[in-house]
């Protein structure tokens, strides 16, 4: 049985405003946010997490932005959540050039103030790459990486943070509808045996041996 908080997230769009919202588009009436907005709800998050099972696992999310993947993953109990995003550190990010009203000053804030209410999260506000220095090597069970969505950017993500995975963890990330994501993901020599799972929300997943 879904939470309220659960239901409420299905609602919120990731990035603060809906795709129609930013482009304008009349949405049907009664449409719910995963009609409308599929890569921007957290619907098919919802997949991925009960495939990857993270009840009492060690998480890591990459990139958390607002908070809405992230508080997602609170809903399932991890063991403990690193929620990990640079907000505003990295002056050369433009994923959010078509949201100029946001700052990222709120957005952190945001971020924080829906941290406070949860005991099994750890903010690290940092780049992704520094960031993973601080984990040894097999400490995670899951990583997931919605940070940079370049094609180099994503291959650096991938390999800095596969070694921290345990042996049977899981890797994902989002946005693999993004032809640089896509390439890159599918570049990566560690999965070229692997199933790559997608989901309605374009998440991705691969199961590690
Ligand atoms: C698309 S948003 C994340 C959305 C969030 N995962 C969700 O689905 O609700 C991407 C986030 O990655 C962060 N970011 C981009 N490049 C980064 C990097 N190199 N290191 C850490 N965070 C980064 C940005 O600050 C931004 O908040």
């Amino acid at each position: 049985m879904p939470t309220k908080r659960l239901l409420e997230l299905l609602e919120m769009p990731r990035m603060g405003v809906t795709c129609a919202q930013v482009y304008n588009t009349p949405v049907p009436e009664g449409a719910r946010l995963g009609e409308i907005d599929p890569c921007g709800c957290v619907e098919g998050l919802l997949d991925l997490i009960e495939d990857v099972n993270i009840t009492d696992k060690d998480v890591c999310e990459v990139g958390c932005f607002l908070g809405v993947s992230t508080e997602t993953f609170l809903q399932f109990a991890p063991r403990r959540l690193y929620a990990i995003d640079a907000w505003g550190l990295k002056n050369d990010y433009n994923d959010i050039k078509y949201l100029p009203h946001l700052n990222f000053g709120d957005i952190e804030g945001k971020f924080r103030e829906m941290s406070r209410g949860y005991k099994n999260i750890e903010v690290i506000k940092n780049l992704s790459i520094a960031a993973s220095h601080g984990f040894g090597d097999n400490t995670l069970d899951f990583v997931y990486i919605d940070a940079e969505h370049s094609y180099e950017g994503v291959r650096a993500d991938i390999h800095a943070w596969l070694p921290k995975i345990r042996k049977g963890g899981c890797i994902g990330g989002h946005d693999i509808s993004i032809g640089q994501v896509q390439n890159a993901v599918y570049s990566i020599e560690a999965f070229k045996y692997r199933e790559v799972k997608t989901y309605k929300d374009t998440s991705w997943l691969v199961k590690l041996p």
